[in-house]
């Protein structure tokens, strides 16, 4: 068979001499384009209407730029320089220079179908201490980027925090202090004042789970019989009490940050966490095994989504904790159950496959075997449908108003051939696979509003540094050239028709 694509293959729309692409991957992708608009509808069940076809990037993997402006430090530009501490000495100094090149790179996400956006703001670009003296200059950069999005139709959703905490915050204690929690409110209070009036959604914090563990402890996950090492910045290693009072502070800087984004921001300004959901999935749909994964989700996100949705600790959390509890007040708990508008969860993998059991509490978990399939990433068991249980169990278990996918999406080991083509037919597969279960949680009712693909572009993938690609745009790192993959495709016509073609 030809290994050279049809126009229609390579799906990707018009600006693409924009992008810097070839002449004739350029021409290829203006008449697909058109062939596009004018092709009719593929049978697959749509999602609901307004449903957001939104793609995901973080500050630090992506903008280079570390002192432009009066930006200060942040833990990761301390901890990438720190030697041995990421693969290849990689660190996220230039990234994919989207500081300098943010409208080429809203160009491509519109190429791409995307009408949506969440990004991150870099909260030392904004208070280069963290705290204190505000840098109106690191903001304006964000005011030039949701300007241009808005300009495009592409939907912005900010996150507040992806893990880019201020160096002299850390310096105070990080999140080990409560100022911490008290800092973030104010940061949040300022951008809900100087960007509320362009943004209607933001996400608090990315991912509670993962900053809080892989970065002041460090986890170990044994993926099919192989140990699997995850460290994030500021990279410490706790004992329990003190991790679960970092997550305490977590929570509560959540809570209020959203407190300052109702008092400082826009009326209809929409707000929630970005948590990444540990997800217990029942291995048989009956209710008594249905029940059993709702009791176990809820015990697994007993740190973050749990207060957050519920206001209280669960019993059985603090009961094991023991004199590891974390120390809060009854105001703290008020503040953390700020009503919200939504929920957003990161879908990655399923946490756990359980069952129903007579035995407390209420369930068996059932181990993963070695076969289990993966994905690229050394973490990334293969199993699609959690983007079904994830929101369904999120739904039944709290009773969110409305749910985000904020991230899902895979690594693979793109190249670029010798046309100039990208080939990620594992991540296309991949994406009709997740977008399938997620399509069913929606047209059960399950109130899903949207799904961000991490990510829009290959970026640095923290300690795995640049060699690990989630990107449906891919980035020539020596260049910064942008080339949209066989996957860019794919969601182009999945955003066009609302439905996983
Ligand atoms: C994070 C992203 C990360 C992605 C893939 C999520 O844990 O929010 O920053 O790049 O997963 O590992």
């Amino acid at each position: 068979m030809d290994t050279q694509f049809t126009r229609r293959e390579l799906g990707v729309a018009a600006g693409a001499t924009a992008l810097g692409m070839s002449a004739a991957s350029s021409r290829d992708i203006m008449q697909t384009a058109q062939a596009q608009t004018q092709a009719p509808r593929s049978t697959a069940p749509e999602f609901p209407k307004g449903f957001f076809w939104g793609v995901a990037t973080a500050s630090y993997q992506i903008e280079g730029a570390p002192d432009a402006d009066g930006k200060g430090k942040s833990i990761w530009d301390v901890y990438a320089h720190t030697p041995g501490k990421m693969k290849n000495g990689d660190t996220g100094d230039v990234a994919i220079d989207h500081y300098r090149r943010h409208k080429e790179d809203v160009a491509s996400m519109k190429d791409i179908g995307a009408n949506a956006y969440r990004f991150s703001i870099s909260w030392p670009r904004v208070f280069p201490d963290g705290a204190g003296q505000p840098n109106p200059n690191g903001l304006d950069f964000y005011k030039r980027l949701v300007d241009e999005l808005l300009a495009a139709g592409i939907e912005p959703f900010h996150t507040l925090y992806h893990w880019d905490l201020p160096q002299t915050l850390q310096e105070k204690g990080g999140w080990q202090s409560r100022d911490t929690a008290k800092a973030f409110g104010d940061y949040a209070s300022y951008v809900a004042k100087n960007l509320g009036d362009r943004v209607r959604h933001f996400f608090t914090l990315n991912e509670f789970q993962n900053f809080v563990d892989m970065g002041h402890r460090g986890v170990s996950l044994t993926v099919q019989g192989k140990p699997v090492n995850i460290e994030l910045a500021p990279g410490l290693k706790l004992e329990q009490g003190a991790l679960n009072q970092v997550a305490h502070h977590a929570v509560l800087a959540h809570g209020l940050g959203v407190q300052a984004i109702r008092a400082s921001g826009n009326k209809g300004t929409k707000v929630g966490p970005a948590e990444v959901l540990f997800a217990a999935v029942p291995l048989i749909d009956t209710p008594e095994t249905v029940k059993a994964a709702e009791t176990a989700t809820r015990e697994l996100n007993a740190r973050f989504l749990d207060p957050m949705l519920s206001g209280t600790y669960t019993d059985a959390y603090l009961k094991a904790a023991g004199a590891d509890a974390p120390k809060f007040t009854d105001e703290d708990m008020r503040a953390i159950a700020s009503p919200l508008d939504f929920v957003g969860v990161n879908i990655y993998v399923v946490k756990s496959y359980v069952v129903a059991s007579d035995q407390a509490p209420g369930y068996r978990q059932v181990p993963m075997s070695v076969s289990h399939p993966k994905m690229f990433s050394s973490w990334h068991t293969f199993a699609p449908e959690v983007l079904y249980w994830g929101p369904r169990l999120v739904n039944s278990i709290w009773q969110p108003k409305e749910i985000y996918i904020t991230e899902n999406g895979c690594a693979a080991a793109d190249t670029m051939s010798a046309e100039g083509r990208v080939d990620d037919a594992d991540r296309v597969m991949y994406l009709r696979n997740v977008m399938t279960q997620l399509q069913r949680a929606t047209a059960e009712g399950v109130p899903v509003k949207g799904n961000f693909v991490w990510s829009a572009f290959d970026n640095l993938e923290w300690t795995d540094g640049y060699g690990t690609r989630f990107g449906m745009i891919y980035v020539d790192f020596q260049t910064q050239q942008r080339t949209p993959k066989l996957s860019a495709a794919w969601f182009r016509e999945a955003a066009r028709q609302n439905a996983v073609v």
